[in-house]
């Protein structure tokens, strides 16, 4: 008979963001005259900047003409794509990092779910805690997380605690670790990270010939100079970390899906090139990105597109401030907000994450993300997104600081 991969029913029956849609679903056909504010996933909702659209629209007339239709692009991107991220994202920051080390996707979500593939699976994985629940998940479904225990997480995973006491960064673990995820500014707590610090990680992974698989799909939030954009700003890292780019949250790319991974060639593990695997993984499983959405990535390189991208982010960084300065005026405990779109607030009163989540539902219509979702030291936590209106945002931050005592 068919064997399925047992490593699936390790599984939680669903994913995070999944079960909180549900939720919120169950919720508003109970209750259809509640106003719900939605603060819990981190989707944006401010349109696609004009310059994107309108260069789609030429790319899609393109695409309708006999003389300038397109097939099969190239599986990790057009040329012209990855010459303007290797040029603006890195080149123009003094980075040295070419178009060849760049592999466009549609998501840094499938990327850093992915690329688990080309590491054996007997390596050891390293987390935070609390952390994006792909990082995990994907690596329960690979067989390299071991089993779950109550309390205490994945037998093989390792946990790098981020709490108040350390400022939500993680320290380097006692333990070896070939894979190491880290995530900054972070998903959940917000939170970024200095090159000194960073500087610590790469010496780590270069000392033990680890990689550092590095998810910097919110530097676009990054306002405090001493934080890097990129891990590649920092000395040493083109020979042991992978970075992860998205222009979702940058660009409100979330349902238009557009993404690039970049391995540098300098990265040779037992004489094998990680960039020429990739490449290869990469050729086999897709067959790249649409070229009008490749079109319409480009343009956020464009003048234009630059100046509505920081428009955009601009929003979004008030809304964030709105919700930290708001929760701590009225005694709340809040975190990050400042270089992200995340605020990591305590739930008050001694509340669980799930139990703050089902309240603040049901009093306010305010959905955020259960801090606990996130992994085990997120527990008592709570996120909140700053991709909404100002409006809302503002309405959301009066009525939880309404109905909660800080
Ligand atoms: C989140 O809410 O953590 C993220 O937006 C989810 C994602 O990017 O996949």
């Amino acid at each position: 008979m068919l064997k399925v991969n047992e490593n699936f029913m390790k599984l939680p029956p669903s994913y995070l963001f999944v079960d909180i849609a549900n939720k919120v679903d169950q919720f508003s056909k109970q209750h259809p005259e509640v106003e719900i504010i939605r603060m819990g996933i981190g989707d944006v909702t401010r349109p696609l900047p004009k310059a994107v659209v309108t260069a789609m629209q030429k790319a899609a007339e393109e695409m309708g003409n006999m003389e300038t239709f397109r097939g099969y692009g190239p599986e990790a991107g057009y040329e012209f794509l990855r010459s303007a991220i290797a040029e603006n994202d890195y080149q123009k920051r003094g980075v040295a990092i070419d178009k060849d080390e760049i592999f466009v996707s549609d998501g840094a979500k499938s990327d850093t779910g992915s690329i688990g593939d080309i590491f054996d699976v007997d390596n050891v994985v390293a987390v935070c805690d609390p952390v994006y629940p792909v990082y995990v998940d994907t690596n329960v479904m690979a067989g390299r997380a071991g089993e779950y225990r109550e309390g205490a997480g994945w037998s093989k995973i390792v946990y790098m605690p981020c709490s108040r006491e350390n400022g939500f960064l993680p320290r380097i673990p006692n333990e070896r670790a070939d894979i190491i995820y880290l995530c900054f500014p972070n998903n959940p707590s917000g939170v970024g990270i200095g090159r000194k610090e960073l500087q610590k990680w790469v010496d780590y992974a270069l000392r033990n010939q680890s990689i550092l698989l590095y998810d910097a799909a919110y530097e676009a939030f990054i306002t405090d100079e001493d934080m890097p954009h990129s891990i590649f700003e920092i000395e040493g890292a083109e020979k042991c970390a992978i970075e992860f780019r998205s222009f979702s949250k940058t660009a409100g790319f979330t349902g238009t899906r557009c993404a690039f991974t970049v391995i540098p060639k300098e990265l040779i593990f037992n004489g094998v090139s990680l960039n020429k695997l990739w490449g290869r993984r990469q050729s086999t499983k897709m067959n790249g990105v649409s070229y009008v959405v490749q079109r319409g990535a480009e343009a956020v390189y464009s003048e234009e597109g630059k100046r509505e991208v920081r428009e955009n982010i601009e929003y979004y960084l008030n809304n964030a401030k709105i919700i930290k300065e708001g929760l701590q005026k009225a005694g709340f405990e809040a975190y990050g907000g400042v270089n992200s779109p995340y605020v990591w607030m305590k739930a008050p009163n001694g509340l669980s994450s799930w139990e703050f989540f089902d309240l603040l539902l049901e009093k306010t219509g305010v959905v955020g993300t259960p801090g606990s979702g996130f992994g085990i030291s997120g527990e008592g936590f709570f996120r909140l997104t700053a991709f909404n209106t100002r409006e809302n945002t503002e309405k959301a931050i009066e009525r939880i600081t309404q109905s909660f005592q800080a």
